[in-house]
């Protein structure tokens, strides 16, 4: 029995997990011998895939130079490089960069942000968030206040002040008018009635992951921000899970041509190599922390903010996206799952959902996914479903013939 305690696993008499031995391109090697195909880029982030040569090298020339160094009283290169590079390729608008070292704490980043936002500007009544149901924001407390009710909040639900929170828009991707009028006017009358208390509105743009990989419109995203400055309500939006090519675009807030007050980046920032993150605010937040008094300042700081191992590989990470295509890359993994799961016919399924590289098959009910995970495991392909959802992320070096293999395993599942 070994010491390790596994993440939103009940312990008790688990059968071992498999061992990884190595990882290279899309191919988990595990200690067994058998290999496996990784559908889903270790919870998204390994967009490059595994031991890429150039990420690699970038990291050991960066130990070799320093590995850490603190970010209160001293600075250096990777970082504030890192921060420009991220303001010229983030929507227009966000200008200045806040790093910490995971998703969870960059959420917390921005709702600490807002709320000081509103005491700089002399609002102390705007204590409140506007968040959506089935959201997921981390599993830190006020990440865990602005994601929905679910098995990664249930048990803490009285230790939550939870706010408001609107019905995830329906219809998807091309929702239909009558549909959005509906999901806009609801969040109008939120906004109109409690938008005096309310700080900021946080969502993730386009696509809910962990909480049911649910698409909805960007004419949505659109309201969302004539909303919110009608209301004077803060804009976030959390781009952990749909930032860099998830959706099929950089960034999921463009599909809608909207820029936040705050935008929340982590996951695949380093190419998936190591934990951080990074919260960017426009200037109208950053000002309001401008004064001759400390008290104006942002009292926050991870001891591995800007880490230069991180920031070194965000950068490289950053240039390979550019260099090699990786939008087109996406677009073509979008028109291969999109053609597998139009084959995939079964009872147990109830909506395929595609957008970029991104591809979940929702079934009825949960206990139908019950098993899957072996038995793409015997199937040589990795997987890991969320509630009733079986989905698809993979890195996006992944080749045609990787992926078919992967669908292939699904199907055999399903039928
Ligand atoms: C949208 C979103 N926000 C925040 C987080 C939390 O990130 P982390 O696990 O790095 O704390 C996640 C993690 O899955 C996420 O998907």
């Amino acid at each position: 029995m070994s010491a390790l305690w596994y993440p939103y696993t009940q312990m008790q008499n688990i059968a071992p997990f498999p061992v990884v031995r190595r990882a290279t391109g899309v191919t988990l090697q595990l200690e067994s011998g058998a290999t496996l195909i990784d559908a889903i880029s270790s919870w998204w982030a390994a967009i490059h895939g595994y031991n890429h040569p150039t990420l690699n090298r970038v990291l050991t020339q960066q130990a070799e130079i320093f590995s850490h160094i603190m970010l209160g009283g001293l600075t250096h290169r990777p970082a504030i490089d890192l921060a420009d590079k991220l303001v010229q390729i983030t929507p227009h608008g966000l200008n200045h960069v806040f790093f910490s070292d995971s998703g969870s704490v960059a959420v917390e980043v921005a709702l600490k942000m807002s709320f000081q936002y509103w005491i700089n500007s002399g609002n102390y009544e705007k204590d409140k968030t506007l968040s959506l149901k089935n959201a997921y924001h981390g599993d830190t407390f006020k990440a865990m206040e602005v994601s929905d009710d679910s098995d990664f909040t249930a048990t803490f639900s009285r230790h939550l002040k939870r706010s408001y929170v609107l019905p995830t828009p329906n219809g998807g991707f091309f929702a239909n008018d009558e549909t959005l009028t509906e999901d806009i006017s609801s969040l109008e009358s939120v906004l109109k009635e409690n938008g005096h208390r309310i700080a900021a509105f946080i969502l993730e743009p386009i696509v809910q992951c962990a909480g049911g990989f649910r698409i909805y419109s960007p004419q949505y995203l659109k309201a969302a921000r004539r909303l919110c400055d009608t209301y004077n309500v803060l804009l976030i939006f959390d781009e952990v899970a749909t930032g860099f090519g998830r959706t099929g675009k950089l960034f999921a807030a463009e599909h809608a041509g909207v820029t936040p007050d705050v935008l929340v980046l982590g996951k695949a920032l380093t190419g998936g190599y190591m934990g951080h993150a990074a919260t960017i605010s426009n200037s109208m937040i950053y000002e309001s922390f401008l004064g001759d008094d400390n008290r104006r300042a942002f009292m926050h700081g991870p001891t591995f903010m800007g880490n230069p191992l991180a920031c070194a590989l965000a950068l490289k990470s950053i240039e390979l996206f550019h260099q090699e295509d990786y939008l087109g890359k996406i677009r073509k993994i979008e028109s291969i799952i999109i053609e597998e799961v139009a084959s995939m016919k079964s009872v147990l399924v109830k909506e395929k959902r595609v957008l970029g590289a991104l591809g979940a098959i929702e079934v009825f009910e949960s206990r139908y996914l019950n098993g899957l995970q072996e038995f793409a495991i015997e199937n040589g392909v990795w997987l890991r479903p969320i509630g009733n959802v079986a989905y698809v992320m993979p890195s996006y070096i992944i080749t045609e013939s990787e992926l078919r293999k992967v669908f292939d395993v699904l199907k055999k599942w399903f039928t």
